[in-house]
């Protein structure tokens, strides 16, 4: 059966429209909002308005790219959360109507869940995909999990962190170095060029499997703030080491607890998914990892890395092969639920 699945998404601060074909991907457009980076991180009204200017002209530049009617789309799935509230708004009101009108299911989508079900998109011949159950690294802004993923659906969260997400932990480091706001892409890149033993900075001794970045984050703060009153070029003068030295700090704290998931679990297929995921360090480390510890390792394309309409839309389409629907009553959600 040909089935053809929009996917929007706007749980953040880019809107985005997806087009699948079964598993293959015709189209994925994002808007990203420029508006935020003079404030240094999201503004969530501002992020509401923007997507209200762009969800309209993102779905019909998605619809031109995929080459097909709205008349020919089977389902509408869309991030009902978690994410901002005003954001989730415009996509989920958007969905909605967009279904209604074209009188076709509606499916609703866990965000953190799409991030790592991007791994099932067919975007080139013979790609190798998990086999269940696997372990995902799920890195993003706003969360930092390790799931256990049993099927499409059946996922248990196994680690989390108790305060800052890993994606927080870059972007907050980038504004102590006065780099634009979101702080990860400008890290990876200084840091490509800068010494990693540069700095040492305090690791959190959290048990299990879970994770903790507020420290990191004062010990980093502490290092620029003593060193600058001694020089005040400090950060001029450090900057790709410092960034260097933060990154591999935040890398070692993610792939140690991945090796005790793994240790744990006996599981040795592994995945990582969300923004952090793109991270060239961090897909350096596990592609090394992989090596050393027999893991089967899967690392998103990049376009799926940060958020997307292509992730779901591909959790979309294994929803509507269940026959899983929502009425048009359905509510966002702001918070993690699964
Ligand atoms: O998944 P995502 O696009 O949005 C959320 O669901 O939160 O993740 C955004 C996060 C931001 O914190 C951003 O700084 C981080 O992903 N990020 C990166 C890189 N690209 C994006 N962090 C480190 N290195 C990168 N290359
Ligand atoms: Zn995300």
């Amino acid at each position: 059966m040909d089935t053809y699945i929009l996917g929007i998404e706007s749980s953040c601060d880019d809107t985005s429209a997806a087009v699948l074909h079964n598993k293959r991907i015709l189209s994925n457009v994002i808007a990203n909002q420029e508006v935020h980076s003079r404030y240094g991180g999201v503004v969530p009204e501002l992020a509401s308005r923007a997507h209200q200017q762009n969800i309209i002209p993102v779905i019909e530049h998605s619809l031109q790219l995929a080459k097909i009617n709205k008349k020919q789309l089977s389902a509408v799935s869309f991030t009902r959360g978690p994410g901002l509230l005003g954001s989730l708004l415009v996509g989920v009101s958007f969905a909605k109507s967009f279904a209604y009108a074209l009188n076709i299911p509606l499916v609703e989508v866990d965000h953190l869940q799409a991030h790592i079900l991007s791994h099932f998109i067919e975007d080139k011949a013979n790609k190798l995909m998990p086999s269940f159950p696997f372990l995902c690294l799920t890195v993003s802004g706003g969360h930092t999990q390790i799931v256990k993923v049993n099927s499409y659906f059946s996922m248990e969260i196994i680690g989390t962190t108790i305060d800052d997400a890993a994606g927080e932990a870059f972007d907050k480091a980038a504004k102590i170095l006065g780099l634009p706001y979101p702080g990860g892409p400008a890290i990876d890149k200084a840091a490509c060029l800068g010494n990693e033993y540069a700095f040492d900075f305090s690791k959190p001794k959290i048990s299990k499997l879970d994770f903790s970045f507020s420290g990191l984050k004062t010990s980093f703060l502490y290092t620029v703030r003593d060193n600058l009153r001694i020089n005040p070029n400090f950060i001029e003068d450090n900057l790709n080491d410092l960034a260097a030295s933060i990154q591999r700090t935040i890398i070692e704290i993610l792939v140690e607890k991945m090796i005790s998931a793994s240790e744990q679990t006996g599981i040795k297929e592994i995945a990582i998914a969300g923004g952090v995921s793109a991270n060239s360090g961090l897909r350096r480390i596990f592609t090394e990892t992989a090596r050393q510890k027999n893991w089967n390792v899967f690392l998103p394309e990049l376009q799926y890395t940060t958020d997307n309409a292509a992730m779901i839309a591909i959790a979309g389409y294994f929803k509507f092969l269940n026959n899983d629907f929502v009425g048009i009553d359905v509510t966002p959600y702001t918070r993690a639920t699964f």
